[in-house]
């Protein structure tokens, strides 16, 4: 099995288990900080890449009623959870929301399209990260913002992947880049770099979300 493969069979069998629900619980506390400030006019238009089951997706629906909200990922499971849980969720409508199955490297939206590209803890598992900025960049308007927030390198990361490895077999293909290296790879394709760390205090496993934010030229 390839790397793509290989992903792609380990959430699959992720989006069936509890680990669905882990993910909608334990991302939302340490994303939170930057996902409020996160540069979405409310009729903006915003991508959830990689959004897994979509709680992250739904949040910036809520507060962009006016706007759309796309949540793409490659796992059909992943989307069928996404929307499974956006119809149980009767505190909004919705209208505004829609998720469907597709990669990163060959995202069905045109040029120029989205206001915001944001990936919460799937930036790492891209098997050709570079590819996937190139494709991100396309889909974002002129000054549109990619939002990558991820766990860099550290000690308790590496630990953190281990133990994952014990209970979820496959998973491992994800790329625990340095804080540099996000730097580069999305230096390379966005200006006005900027990267921010949140708190230990949201980091109940001791892993910080690193947020790196590059802007697409003008
Ligand atoms: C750790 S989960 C994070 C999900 C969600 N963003 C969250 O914060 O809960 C990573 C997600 O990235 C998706 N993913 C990995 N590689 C992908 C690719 N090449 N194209 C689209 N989605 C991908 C996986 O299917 C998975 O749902």
């Amino acid at each position: 099995m390839g790397n793509e493969e290989t992903t792609k069979a380990a959430f699959e069998t992720w989006a069936k288990g509890l680990s669905a629900y882990s993910m909608e619980l334990g991302h939302r506390l340490p994303h939170r900080w930057w996902l409020q400030k996160l540069s979405s006019p409310q009729n903006g238009k915003v991508l959830d890449m990689g959004c897994g089951t979509g709680w992250a997706s739904r949040m910036v629906a809520r507060v962009a009623p006016d706007g759309e909200v796309v949540g793409i990922d490659f796992v059909e499971g992943m989307i069928e959870k996404a929307k499974q849980f956006t119809l149980k969720d009767k505190s909004h409508k919705y209208g505004n929301l829609s998720f469907m199955v597709a990669d990163v490297e060959d995202i069905p939206y045109p040029d120029d399209y989205f206001h915001s590209v944001m990936c919460l803890e799937s930036f790492s598992w891209f098997p050709n990260p570079e590819a996937a900025l190139r494709e991100m960049k396309r889909v974002l308007i002129p000054g549109g913002g990619l939002y990558v927030a991820d766990i860099a390198d550290s000690r308790s990361a590496r630990l953190i992947l281990k133990a994952w490895r014990l209970f979820i077999p496959g998973l491992d293909k994800w790329n625990i880049y340095s804080e540099n290296l996000f730097k580069e790879l999305v230096e390379a394709e966005f200006t006005d770099l900027h990267q921010e760390k949140g708190s230990w205090i949201f980091s109940p496993f001791g892993e910080r979300v690193l947020l790196t934010v590059g802007t697409k030229k003008e």
